[in-house]
């Protein structure tokens, strides 16, 4: 399981690439525009951040394929590293995907916007490394998304692709514990739910605890001090 954070928050993306194992980082559309930035300046940022070995997802804008695969060169181009282009799923998108696979231009292809098992298949297919099903959207609409990361996840497992499951769109940590126990690859999250995996109430009396036990000894000295 690998956990990306999904946000251009600069100051989030500096905590959480100092507090917690990320691989990266994703970004869309709605994402960026959150942050009223340059979208080079605020890019590059994130880019200086993270460093040139975590993945970096930005979303394509453009619609034809030909459109998608130069913004792709371009993105790579000025962002360099471990870089994917997310393509939401579409006839376009997937001919983009199979062109920038066919040029073996070292982008990687993450295929969003994906809310069923038989979108995902088709977008392992045209060559996605990653595939990205909207947890917390499906579930908004009854659509079971912890059920449909499943599905992907034996699909892709039966059939043998070659492409993971990113499963997106979380807006608690139950979500993302399933995933996890469903098999799921990775989740991109936010720093809030990333946080809140961590934290937990039970956690915090337990240290509560032994803080006034030890100082009840020992003082406010620490093992250093003695
Ligand atoms: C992935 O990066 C998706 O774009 C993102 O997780 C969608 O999340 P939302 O449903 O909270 O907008």
């Amino acid at each position: 399981m690998i956990y990306i954070l999904d946000t251009a928050d600069l100051e989030a993306i500096k905590h959480c690439n100092e507090y917690y194992p990320l691989a990266g980082v994703t970004t869309n559309p709605t994402i960026i525009s959150k942050e009223k930035a340059d979208f080079w300046d605020l890019l590059k940022e994130i880019r200086n951040i993270i460093g040139y070995d975590k993945m970096l997802h930005v979303q394509t804008v453009q619609k034809k394929a030909e459109k998608i695969v130069e913004e792709a060169k371009l993105l790579k181009k000025e962002l360099g590293g471990n870089f994917y282009i997310k393509i939401p799923i579409s006839e376009e998108g997937l001919k983009a995907t199979m062109e920038i696979k066919r040029q073996k231009l070292d982008i990687g292809v993450t295929i969003t916007a994906i809310f069923t098992p038989a979108q995902a298949l088709i977008a392992a297919k045209a060559g996605a490394d990653f595939v990205a099903p909207y947890v917390n959207r499906l579930d908004n609409i009854l659509g079971d998304g912890i059920n449909v990361v499943e599905e992907i996840v034996c699909q892709l497992s039966k059939y043998n692709m070659d492409c993971q499951v990113v499963a997106a769109s979380f807006k608690n940590v139950e979500q993302v514990h399933k995933c996890a126990a469903a098999g799921c690859h990775s989740a991109t999250v936010t720093a809030d739910v990333l946080e809140n995996i961590v934290n937990h109430p039970m956690t915090s009396i337990s240290i509560e605890g032994f803080e006034k036990d030890w100082a009840s000894v020992y003082g406010d000295k620490t093992i250093l001090d003695l």
